[in-house]
Formats: C-alpha cells, structure tokens, sequence
C-alpha cells in the first residue's frame, strides 16, 4: 500500500497531544437541567445567562449556541435573554428505552473567543404507558396429581415507562387452587410464578380460569389484565431438561435478517403428549422479544432485527421447554455481539469564518467543528488531518472538537484562497473515511504601497511647444486589491525651493500623465527635475 503510506506522510495527524487553545477553553463546572418528558415545545428550562454568569450582549455577539452529543436540536437558546426552551417535545421511551436515567449531553459554545460549557438534561419519566401481557390468553395444561407447591411460569408483563412508573406487582384473581409468587429476574424486574395450592381433580373440575394483573407504580397507577385458562389432564412425572444451562454464541452486528444464531434443545422422558415439548422465551426483554424469535417445534433462533453492537453490545434470552403437561425446563442463551466498522466517521461543521484578514496574529480561529464515529474500540478511534502545505494547525480543543487555526500570518497577495480538505479516518477493519472541504478566502489590508515601475524617468520636449503639451508619463502599482490598491499621483514640492515649478508641469492624478505648462525655451533652461509621489486610497 505505498501510494496510502506516501499520502500519510504528506499531512499532518493530531491524534494524541492534547493542547488546548487559550487558557479557560472549558468551563470545569457541568449545568444540570431537568424536563418531565412529553412537555410542549418553547417550555422553559434555564437561563444561561444567569447560570453561566455572561452578558446578554454576549451571546449573539460570541456566536453562543448549543450542541447536543447526537447534533439533534433538543434545546434552542434565545440570543435575546439567554432562555433555554424545549425544541421539540421528548419521549423518554424512544430516546433512552430502558435506561433509567434519561441524560441528554450537550455544550454551550461561546465561538469567539472559543468556549466550551458542558450540561445534560435529565428526561424525566411520566406514567404515559400501560403495563401488557403479550398473550391475553394464557392456556395452562396442567396434569392431576401434580404435587402441591409446583411453580408455573408465567410472562410477565411488559410496560415502557421506567422505575417506579414500571410494572410494581401482579395479582392475582382469588381461587382455592393456586397463589402467587414473585420472582426477580436478571434484569431486577419482577415476573409472577403460579404455585398450587390444592391439588387438581380433573373430575370434579376439569378446567376454570383466572386474571391475573400487572400494575405499575405510578401515580395514578395503570394495569393490564391477562386471562389464564387452566386444563387438568392426566399424570405427567417428568419435566423437560436442557443439554445445558447456559447457551453461549458470537454474532457479527452485520448478521442478516433471519440468519440462525443457534438450536437449542431438551428432553423429556415422558411419552404421548407429556413428552411433546415447546420452546418459547421466557420473561424476556422487549429487546430480545424484538430481535429473536424462536421456532416453538425445532428450538431454532433466528434474528428477527438487525444487530447494533453500539447499542445493545449482548443480550440474555431466557428460554423454557414446556412439555404437554405444562412442566418446563429452563436455560438461557448468552448472546455476545461482535462489533463491525459499519459507521464512518462524521463531521459536524460549528462554526466557519470565511474571508479572514491577510496578517492576522497566528491561532486565529478559523473554524470549529466535531467529529465522532458511533463504533466501538479501534473501529470507532479516529485521527483527524488536513493536507500539510497550507499555513493552517488543527488543534484538538474540548472532547470532540477541533479548531482550525491560521500557523503564521497569510499574505493576500500570495494567495488568495484556500481549499483545506479536513480527513478523518478510523482505526478499524476495514479503515473508514471521511472528507470534508472548506474554502477559507483572504481579506486585503492595505499592507503595500504603491510602486512606480521605474525609479526614475526621463522626459525629451522640443523647445516652443504649445502649452498643455502631453509630455509623458509615470506609472505605479499596488499589489493589494480594491480601493487600497487605486493609486493617485501628485506632485511633490521641489528639493530646490528656487525652481519655478508650479508654473512648468501638472500631472494627471487619475493616471499619472504629465503636462507641459507653458512654452519651454531651450536657450533658458535645459533640463530640470521633479518628483512625483503615488499614493494609494486604502
Ligand atoms: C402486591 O399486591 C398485593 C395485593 O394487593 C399486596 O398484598 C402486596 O403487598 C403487593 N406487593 C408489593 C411489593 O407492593
Ligand atoms: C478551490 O475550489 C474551487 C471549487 O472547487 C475551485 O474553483 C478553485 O479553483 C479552488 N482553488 C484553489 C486555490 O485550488
Ligand atoms: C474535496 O476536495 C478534494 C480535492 O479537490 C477532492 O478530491 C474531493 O473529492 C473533495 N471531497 C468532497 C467530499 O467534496
């Protein structure tokens, strides 16, 4: 790979010394804020101007705005008072699922001079959702004869809202049969298990049914209901076994839809229907329940949803056997997502100042922008660069952003403008990039006089000439542009304060063309000299 190695050599990598612009580039403190979710757009949140103690004047002239972590506009900030206001409405559920605490992270940034603040906004959960049961019907197949204190598993409940606005405890409908038991799970959520109370004669009864309900702990709580409906049928002695406890297996996030992740199999050692066995999960995750699927007659698991190891890195199914005399057996599969270089990374222009000054001081700021990439590990590292034959740094300022800086003074004249491609590349397998092109074009100062093409010149004119004769004429330049490089001409007073010469030459300001005053006689005067002065209009 020479061609790739030469055009790394040829730019300049930033990725590991850490300077920072200026002295208080980031303010130590982070600003915490708070909203309920579902709140109306334009609720008020804080005013930075008295948090973060600047002038209102300030903000729109220091170009303040605010940068969330996703780059999606949660919060607007109101230039004229400092107010922060709700965007767009929140859902908690959609923008943190399960996590209990729901932060947004994001900066006030102060662009000029360049200042990073750091906050988050805490989503508040609120009772928007109801606990359900993924079955309204729950068949129960129970055999007679089974002994007192067996435990039948039941789903439990699924209910979006978090803590205590999540599903608190279950019920059950009063019967002589059964009570109920709760269970925690791995992910610290509670799942109802039957236990029978009072053995089953499926002579006297032969079926009956019984609600169970979910209730959550808001205020006021909701609930959901589920009607379980219980068949006793003859003995069954043995539950289902699975070959082992636990299943474990590696699954590249790039998967497709439908691949089969793994079988899973248990045995029974009854015969007829008490042998016959279904697989189902088993108080599972609404992730898992969204992302696998299993096949109730083969045990085969298939992806039902794309894999993102960046968002959920593993997953725990739990999985049962239940066998026609709803006896079950109990495993859980373990699986672990292996990560894949599938996001390039991105750049998030901030701010850009284009035309510049020509002989500004060095480290004036020409632009600030981030990159991320949402992989994990090497696959998400980044190095950051421009091309190296330009008078322009970049320098790493606060987490993910850089600055774009001038190295030393431009000069207009020199060159005018600069396309910089900004490149950023992953470490990961195969390595990503991405490229980004800023044109930063060069202001004129006034930075050169003007200058005549000669440094001196010589005029021939016959004696008696008419006067107003046109008798030559000089010339400057100016390297700036525009008005500071129009030149006007004039005359400059004589060294020698004898000669008359006012009343010899005049000079055109506009474009230096000389003028004979009067009729010259030779015999009188033979030669004389003047000075000519240009200056510019910048
Ligand atoms: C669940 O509900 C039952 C019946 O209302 C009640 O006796 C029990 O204390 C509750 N458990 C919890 C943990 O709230
Ligand atoms: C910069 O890019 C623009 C547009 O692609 C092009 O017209 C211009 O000539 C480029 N300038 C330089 C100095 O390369
Ligand atoms: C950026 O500019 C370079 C050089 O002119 C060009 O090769 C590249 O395609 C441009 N990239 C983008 C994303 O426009």
């Amino acid at each position: 790979m020479e061609p790739a190695k030469g055009r790394a050599q040829r730019t300049r990598q930033v990725l590991l010394f850490f300077v920072f612009l200026g002295g208080s580039l980031v303010c130590s403190k982070t600003w915490s804020y708070s909203v309920a979710e579902e709140m109306e757009v334009g609720t008020f949140i804080a005013n930075v101007v008295k948090d973060m103690g600047v002038d209102v004047e300030d903000l729109a002239a220091r170009g303040a705005r605010v940068i969330f972590d996703d780059y999606k506009p949660y919060l607007r900030l109101d230039l004229r008072n400092g107010d922060l206001l709700l965007n767009r409405q929140l859902d908690r559920e959609a923008l943190c699922d399960l996590t209990e605490r729901c932060i947004l992270h994001f900066q006030v940034l102060f662009e000029n001079p360049l200042q990073f603040s750091r906050a988050e906004l805490l989503v508040k959960d609120i009772n928007d959702h109801t606990p359900t049961f993924l079955d309204n019907h729950i068949l129960l197949k129970i055999s007679e004869g089974t002994a007192l204190g067996t435990l039948f598993q039941i789903d439990s409940a699924q209910d979006l809202d978090v803590g205590k606005n999540g599903v608190q405890n279950y019920t059950i409908s009063p019967n002589p049969h059964f009570h109920l038991k709760l269970r925690d799970s791995d992910e610290g959520r509670k799942y109802p298990e039957l236990v029978l109370d009072q053995s089953l004669d499926r002579e006297k009864e032969a079926e009956f049914s019984l609600t169970l309900t979910a209730v959550d702990g808001g205020s006021p709580p909701r609930s959901g209901t589920t009607l379980i409906h219980v068949v006793v049928l003859d003995i069954n002695d043995n539950a289902p076994e699975f070959e082992k406890p636990v299943y474990e297996v590696h699954v590249p996030e790039s998967s497709p839809l439908d691949s089969l992740i793994i079988k899973v199999s248990a045995t029974d050692l009854d015969a007829g229907i008490n042998g016959e066995l279904t697989y189902s999960f088993s108080h599972v995750s609404r992730d898992v329940r969204k992302t696998f699927e299993i096949h109730p007659i083969s045990g085969e698991v298939y992806l039902k949803a794309p894999l993102d190891y960046e968002i959920i890195p593993s997953y725990i199914i739990n999985i049962q056997a239940i066998d026609g005399g709803s006896l079950s057996g109990k495993a859980s599969i373990l699986v672990q997502v292996v990560d894949m270089n599938d996001n390039p990374p991105e750049i998030a222009m901030t701010s850009l100042t284009s035309p510049i000054p020509e002989n500004s001081s060095p480290e004036m700021v020409v632009a600030v922008f981030s990159i991320r990439d949402q992989d994990a590990g090497d696959n998400g590292r980044m190095v950051c660069s421009i091309q190296n034959n330009i008078p322009f740094l970049l320098k790493p300022t606060f987490k993910n952003f850089y600055a774009l800086v001038t190295e030393r003074p431009v000069d207009r004249e020199v060159r005018s403008e600069y396309n910089i491609t900004i490149t950023v590349t992953d470490l990961g397998t195969p390595r990503l990039k991405t490229e980004y092109n800023i044109t930063v074009l060069i202001s004129d100062v006034n930075d050169n006089a003007p200058a005549f093409t000669q440094t001196s010149y010589t005029l021939f004119v016959r004696e008696n000439n008419s006067p107003a004769l046109h008798i030559g004429s000089v010339s400057a330049t100016d390297r700036d542009s525009g008005t500071n490089a129009q030149v006007t001409y004039s005359l400059l007073p004589p060294q020698d304060p004898h000669l008359p010469l006012a009343s010899l030459v005049s000079i055109n300001a506009d474009n230096g063309h000389l003028f004979a005053l009067r009729s010259l006689d030779y015999e009188a005067l033979q030669a004389f000299e003047f000075r000519v002065g240009a200056t510019d209009r910048g």
